[in-house]
């Protein structure tokens, strides 16, 4: 998969810019402020997810504008394909003339990575990021992971909306039992993705781990799933769930929300077997992100047979120069957009295109 060009206007501060890509490195550099990541994320919105900074259309679009336009040429599929982004109060898409019924249409049509400063932050942040970093990459590699976590989003808030009525003696307990039953299936399902990606995930992350760190330091990632500890083939997931709704009822109707599920659950990375999270130093825990993402983008590629666009913002400021050469090398394998403020690092990738930002706007240099 690779981008051929990108232009955008009121993107946020991006003024009527342009990009010819070039199909491995494109440096985008220039100051702080000047429009950079705003470029990255205009890209990342036609994966169909939100952005990686806001969940609000109006931030998105320029100040002094009514809507922002994007437009992205690329190729996937074996076919060169335009998607035309504009947003409002609204985000509408159009795939190659047709009008998508929503952005999330373009989920598996573009598919792409992105790190940015914030993912230093997964491994120490709430379970609710670590769930994204998977979702966002389920989502992108089967769409109908997203079709089924919307379901049962649905079927949460509505089972949390009886417990309210419950608790205001509206409805006896035992209603709940078809719901649960309905969560616990969805719930499964999601759970079984998430093992099934969690697996091939912590294979190729910690590999890359190692190559980042240079340590012997063994990295690994599991899925933390409720109460339960062990699962394997023969788990009945879905019961272990329902279970669990059973004996969480009474204390959900005091907090007024269902607690057990995958809504709640996490990620635990470990490094030695203790929890980076806990125990892991600032520069481990960088590392530890940087190959969930890499590892992330090595796996897309492999599970769709197509390898993603990879979007690097401000990945290389804090690595000292180890690092970023593995990383460089690494990279080696897909179209990559990466963001800087000097260049010069950088420049060491002869195979390239370098445009300058400056003000919202591009220019090649
Ligand atoms: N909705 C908006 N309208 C106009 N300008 C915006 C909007 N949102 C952000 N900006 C401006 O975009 C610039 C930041 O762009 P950004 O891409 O984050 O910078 P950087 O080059 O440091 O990555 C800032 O000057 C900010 O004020
Ligand atoms: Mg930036």
């Amino acid at each position: 998969m690779n981008v051929i060009s990108h232009s955008a206007d009121g993107f946020r501060n991006l003024k009527n810019t342009h990009i010819e890509a070039h199909p491995s490195m494109n440096i985008i550099f220039g100051e702080n402020a000047q429009g950079k990541t705003n470029i990255i994320e205009s890209i990342w919105l036609f994966t169909g997810c939100y952005s990686f900074r806001t969940h609000k259309n109006n931030e998105l679009v320029c100040e002094n504008s009514d809507e922002a336009r994007a437009k992205l040429r690329f190729f996937a599929s074996e076919r060169e394909q335009t998607a035309e982004m504009k947003i409002g109060k609204t985000k509408d898409i159009i795939l190659n003339g047709v009008a998508c019924e929503s952005p999330r249409a373009m989920m598996g049509k573009f598919r792409a990575v992105v790190f940015s400063p914030s993912t230093l932050s997964v491994i120490k942040g709430s379970p609710g990021e670590r769930r994204k970093l998977v979702d966002v990459a389920l989502s992108l590699i089967k769409p109908n992971y997203a079709v089924i976590m919307s379901r049962y989003l649905r079927t949460l808030n509505q089972r949390n909306a009886l417990i309210k009525k419950i608790n205001e003696k509206q409805y006896d307990l035992n209603i709940l039992d078809t719901w649960d039953d309905a969560l616990a299936s969805l719930g499964a399902s999601i759970i079984r993705y998430r093992l099934e990606y969690i697996e091939d995930l912590g294979k190729k992350s910690s590999e890359i781990y190692s190559g980042i760190s240079s340590s012997k330091e063994s990295f690994a990632v599991r899925y933390s799933f409720g109460k339960t500890t062990e699962i394997d083939g023969n788990t009945d997931i879905k019961q272990i769930l329902i279970n669990e709704l059973h004996s969480t009822r009474e204390s959900d109707l005091k907090k007024l929300y269902t607690s057990a599920g995958p809504h709640s659950d996490d990620l635990i990375v470990t490094l030695n077997g203790r929890d980076a999270r806990i125990y892991g130093s600032q520069g481990q825990q960088r590392s530890c992100a940087l190959s969930l993402k890499l590892g992330e983008a090595s796996v897309m590629g492999g599970l769709t047979g197509e390898e993603p666009v990879v979007l690097l913002d401000d990945v290389m400021s804090e690595l000292d120069e180890g690092r970023q050469k593995f990383i460089l090398n690494y990279l080696d394998s897909w179209q990559v957009f990466i963001t800087c403020c000097d260049p010069s690092t950088l420049m060491r990738s002869e195979n390239g295109k370098v445009f300058e930002v400056t003000g919202g706007t591009v220019s090649e240099r």
